[in-house]
């Protein structure tokens, strides 16, 4: 089995994710012991300043797979970046895009809604054959608003990474349930554990595995933990479900969203 995680903030002293090593290495026994076979690792780039740190980032990602060698894991490792989305956003540096295939990158909106012109922004990416994962879009208001925004996304060709915490309520039950809405429209591609230590946002999958799997069965799981992950780390082409229309998130404490939100 197979579980791919593409989204962490695991080396240390880079960003809020890992501190220092040891926690580094504990991040790395969690994920293994949990299941997880591959990682990628995507540390916030917020500003074009912060590629200023490309050359630590890289020097740090060598340390990191030397030091797991010799653990004998038997992990695997990727790099990228997670791009705090704005209109000059570019690609040029080897953590832009994941192992630098100029293919895939993973993109974060600001936690309070969607940017405008983002879609022609992206849709200049997509005529390029440059595909972008939209992080964690189920915690982002502007989608929990109008979730017919994913479904829009997905149909012109951005792709969309949910995290494993997500579906077990760590980020709260509206979250959930827009994470579950939008597995249920197949608006889904990948999950990542949006790992930043071992304790507050740890590194695991498996749960999130399990949950998919019961719900939507295994060639889902495969898809979201194996094939597609698989793919865009080595740049190929994703063949995704016809995406549908999303359906209102159903909250467990009843009709809360439509409460929150004045629907
Ligand atoms: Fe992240």
């Amino acid at each position: 089995m197979q579980i791919f995680d593409i989204h962490t903030h695991l080396l240390p002293g880079i960003d809020d994710g890992s501190p220092d090593w040891d926690e580094t290495m504990r991040m790395v026994y969690q994920a293994y012991e949990d299941g997880t076979t591959d990682i990628a690792i995507t540390h916030h780039i917020l500003s074009d300043q912060d590629y200023a740190r490309e050359s630590e980032i890289l020097e740090k990602f060598e340390e990191l797979k030397t030091r797991v060698a010799d653990a004998q894991l038997g992990l695997k490792f990727h790099l990228a970046a997670e791009l705090f989305y704005h209109h000059e956003i570019e690609l040029n540096h080897k953590i832009s895009t994941f192992n630098d295939n100029k293919k895939y990158f993973l993109v974060e909106f600001p936690m309070q809604g969607i940017p405008r012109y983002v879609d022609d922004k992206f849709f200049e990416f997509i005529i390029d054959k440059i595909t972008p994962i939209l992080a964690h879009p189920e915690r982002n208001l502007g989608i929990i608003n109008k979730p017919e925004r994913a479904f829009e996304f997905v149909q012109r060709g951005v792709m969309l990474q949910m995290n494993a915490g997500s579906l077990n309520g760590d980020f709260g039950e509206d979250v959930r349930a827009m994470a579950e809405s939008l597995l249920d429209a197949r608006l889904i591609h990948f999950v990542g554990s949006d790992g930043h230590d071992t304790k507050r946002r740890p590194i695991k999958m498996k749960r999130a595995y399990h949950q998919i799997v019961d719900r939507f069965g295994q060639n889902v799981a495969d898809s979201l933990f194996r094939e597609n992950p698989a793919k865009a780390m080595q740049g190929l082409e994703i063949r995704i479900p016809e995406p549908m229309p999303v359906e209102p998130p159903k909250t467990k404490k009843g009709f809360g969203l439509f409460k929150k939100f004045g629907f």
